[in-house]
């Protein structure tokens, strides 16, 4: 496996409970990582987490509300004390609520911005505190931000959305520049995922015909894969692949960026 090798790494995955968190938590654990999984989900974040252990993995859960303080301290201080250590982040938590711009709603756009934003900041704030060289875990690391292909286009109906995803961008880049500058020894990068069939996925896919954007989800489906030069949708393992590469020493060299992952659809 070489460069792409995890083994002996401590993962936490946010949103790790199903759709790609929960691909992203799979495939780092069969790169050899010991894989957290924490999310509001606790059924099935423990199933996720019980199943990929069938493969002989270490994986964890534990209950987290990205949006809360404490709830980010006790996740960060579960996943050391039950892996011994600490040193992969995946902010993948993430909530979408299609609606046009003359039809915004205040409350639907801060859960957007609470969850999305403030939600990867302070993971990137746990994160930094823990894996600095002065940290409880202190041994540098690696953390992936998912942002969105809607960062990286215009899309109608995910105004809201697509103005989070562009913050993940840019806290992206800040963050990898003060760890770089403060010593912290923690890379920071983001994917811009592509339309994947997740329950977010298709239920975007059925927002944009309820909204009159599209006849149909179908169609919107369908004009999607026409924007996108690989002519077709992503899959789960297609990003989780991604994760895997920016976590990896493979990209050892590699801070500060954003990889599409969109079958081209952004360029
Ligand atoms: N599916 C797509 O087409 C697509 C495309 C681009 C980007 N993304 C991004 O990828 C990420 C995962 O999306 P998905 O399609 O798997 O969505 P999903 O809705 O299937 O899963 C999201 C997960 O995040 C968890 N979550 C939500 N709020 C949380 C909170 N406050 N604290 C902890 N966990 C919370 C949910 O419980 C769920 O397990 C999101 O950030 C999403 O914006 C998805």
């Amino acid at each position: 496996m070489g460069v792409f090798d995890l083994t002996g790494r401590k993962a936490l995955v946010t949103g790790g409970a199903r759709g790609l968190g929960a691909g992203m938590a799979e495939a780092l654990a069969r790169a050899g990582a010991a894989v957290m999984i924490g999310d509001l989900l606790e059924e099935q974040g423990r199933r996720t987490a019980a199943s990929i252990a069938e493969s002989g993995a270490t994986t964890g859960f534990v209950t987290l509300d990205v949006t809360d303080d404490d709830s980010w301290a006790t996740a960060v201080a579960a996943t050391i004390s039950e892996f011994g250590g600490f040193d992969l982040l995946v902010n993948n938590a993430g909530v979408e609520i299609s609606s046009l711009i003359v039809d915004l709603d205040p409350k639907e756009v801060r859960s957007m911005l609470d969850v999305n934003v403030l939600g990867t900041g302070l993971g990137l704030k746990h994160a930094f505190r823990a894996m600095r060289p002065d940290g409880p875990a202190g041994t540098g690391g690696a953390v992936v931000n998912v942002s969105s292909v809607a960062a990286t286009i215009a899309f109608p109906g995910i105004a809201g959305y697509s103005a989070t995803k562009s913050a993940v961008d840019r806290l992206t880049r800040v963050a990898a520049m003060e760890s770089g500058k403060l010593g912290y020894g923690v890379r920071v990068n983001c994917v811009y995922p592509g339309l994947v069939a997740t329950e977010m996925g298709l239920r975007l896919a059925q927002d944009m015909a309820t909204l009159g954007l599209w006849p149909s989800p179908e169609a919107a489906v369908g004009d999607v894969i026409g924007l996108t030069p690989l002519g077709r949708l992503g899959e789960v393992a297609d990003m989780a692949d991604a994760v895997v590469f920016q976590a990896s020493d493979a990209a050892r060299f590699v801070t500060g960026a954003g990889l599409p992952v969109d079958g081209g659809m952004g360029t």
